[in-house]
């Protein structure tokens, strides 16, 4: 969907216009930065995470309810951030609320299975066509314990990752992630970078990263990593991508890449931390209608409260059954976790509340899509289920160096300072996206539409 006709940016104007709407958000948010200096006095950086940053402080939010947000100094925002895509339900949905109010009272933990536990993998057996479950506590959790799975399974250690893609906080998936690197080696050959210091290199090494959208290339890479003696235990990905904005496979893409890991016995991982449950009932899997051998849920799984999953084949269980592959962990499988995640799974996240995600997503993208066109803009607007983004680009883009090479990086900030001071709540960070809950409204689609239309005027009038 890339535009017709595009108009050529003033750097001045949006260097203006960023300026006007830093301060301006700086002057609606001094309750923030009270917040920020006493926080930082206790919390490194003054947050709970490193992804919490932002300067000059970060937005400190008090309450949610359905599809709004209010920050300490009682602004109200559209939330369209949800908390990183966790809050498909929206914020305090009376079924969730309900269900973990009833559970508080009963007790919260027990390190012991529960009933819950039990229903909510008999409905994710159902949505994602594969038989056998085990919880976790987040998506790091679920994709760091899928890797050892894979790696038991075959009894191999080297994993094969998309350049460019985020897997979570473990050494062995933080590396070539989407951020700028100086030198990323031969598409071929592409290097294994860390992300962040503390990592160790032998790890890191152990992590080979291919492009995405080129089944081709990463079959030639497993090949000649065989031809070493280190065929890879796994290929762990995001069936669309969810970290350099939103990039969907090409057509017959996941299926190339399912046909060679299955020709050549390489355990396929879907990281569905995102996409799984948000993009539909059986997130990527489902919707692209490629079954992997392994499969990552986490944020919208338990309606907010920390929990993760990792479902598969039986085949490729078979290693934590036999007890070969220690799965463990106290917090697995939490009571409070697991009734939210019930409630969410069989009375919120119904099939009309997916055809009414959908509906609201090709509502708000085609209203970014004529916004665009009309004010000729670089870039166009790409989503699926409750995921979508504008990507600032004059190019598609499909892979890691696209993304690296096209998306203009002011534009994309100017963007969130607009939606932030216009009372949309939008994901911070050049690789994000927005995520739609079941609470969102068509006006909140059509307000986000009219902050992105007052951004277009402004930078090309
Ligand atoms: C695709 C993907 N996998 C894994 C993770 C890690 O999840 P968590 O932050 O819950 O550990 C993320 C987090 O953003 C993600 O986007």
């Amino acid at each position: 969907m890339a535009t017709p006709t595009t108009t050529a940016l003033d750097r001045s104007r949006i260097d203006e216009l960023t300026a006007r709407e830093q301060t301006r958000l700086d002057e609606r948010t001094p309750g923030s930065r009270a917040m920020y200096e006493r926080a930082r006095r206790a919390l490194a950086g003054g947050v709970a995470s490193s992804y919490q940053v932002r300067d000059p402080w970060p937005i400190y939010l008090a309450t949610g309810a359905g599809s709004k947000v209010w920050d300490v100094d009682e602004n109200e925002y559209l939330d369209f951030h949800n908390g990183f895509g966790s809050m498909v339900q929206g914020h305090a949905h009376p079924a969730i609320t309900k269900a973990v109010q009833e559970r508080v009272a009963l007790g919260t933990h027990f390190a012991a299975p529960t009933e819950d536990g039990v229903v909510v993998g008999e409905e994710l057996a159902r949505r994602f066509g594969l038989p056998r479950w085990r919880y976790v506590n987040s998506g790091s959790e679920a994709t760091m314990d899928a890797i050892r799975i894979a790696r038991g399974h075959t009894g191999r250690d080297t994993v094969v990752k998309i350049f460019g893609s985020y897997h979570g906080h473990h050494d062995g998936v933080m590396v070539s992630i989407g951020v700028p690197y100086a030198k990323i080696g031969d598409r071929e050959e592409y290097a294994s970078l860390r992300y962040g210091e503390g990592i160790p290199q032998t790890v890191s090494e152990l992590t080979v990263p291919v492009p995405f959208n080129d089944a081709e290339t990463m079959r030639r890479r497993i090949e000649r990593l065989a031809e070493e003696g280190r065929l890879p235990a796994c290929v762990i990905m995001e069936a669309a991508m969810m970290n350099l904005g939103v990039v969907l496979p090409e057509p017959g893409y996941l299926e190339a890449v399912r046909e060679l890991t299955r020709e050549l016995g390489v355990v396929l991982i879907f990281d569905e931390v995102k996409t799984g449950l948000t993009i539909a009932a059986g997130g990527a899997t489902e919707r692209f209608g490629v079954t992997p051998d392994l499969v990552c849920l986490a944020k919208a799984l338990g309606g907010g409260l920390p929990s993760g999953a990792i479902g598969g084949s039986e085949e490729v269980f078979e290693a934590v059954e036999s007890e070969r592959v220690y799965q463990v962990g106290t917090y697995n499988g939490n009571p409070l976790s697991m009734a939210a995640a019930r409630a969410s799974l069989l009375e919120v996240l119904t099939p009309e509340a997916y055809a009414h995600l959908d509906a609201l997503n090709d509502r708000i993208l085609a209203g970014c899509t004529e916004v665009i066109e009309r004010h000729g803009l670089p870039g166009y607007s790409v989503g699926i289920g409750a995921k979508g983004c504008v990507t600032f680009s004059p190019a598609r883009v499909v892979d890691y160096e696209s993304f690296v090479r096209n998306q203009d990086e002011q534009v994309t900030d100017l963007a969130w300072l607009y939606a932030m001071n216009r009372g949309i709540f939008m994901t911070p960070g050049r690789e994000e996206e927005w995520t739609l809950s079941v609470a969102h409204t068509t006006e909140d689609c059509d307000a986000f539409v009219a902050a992105f239309e007052e951004m277009a005027s402004d930078l090309t009038s």
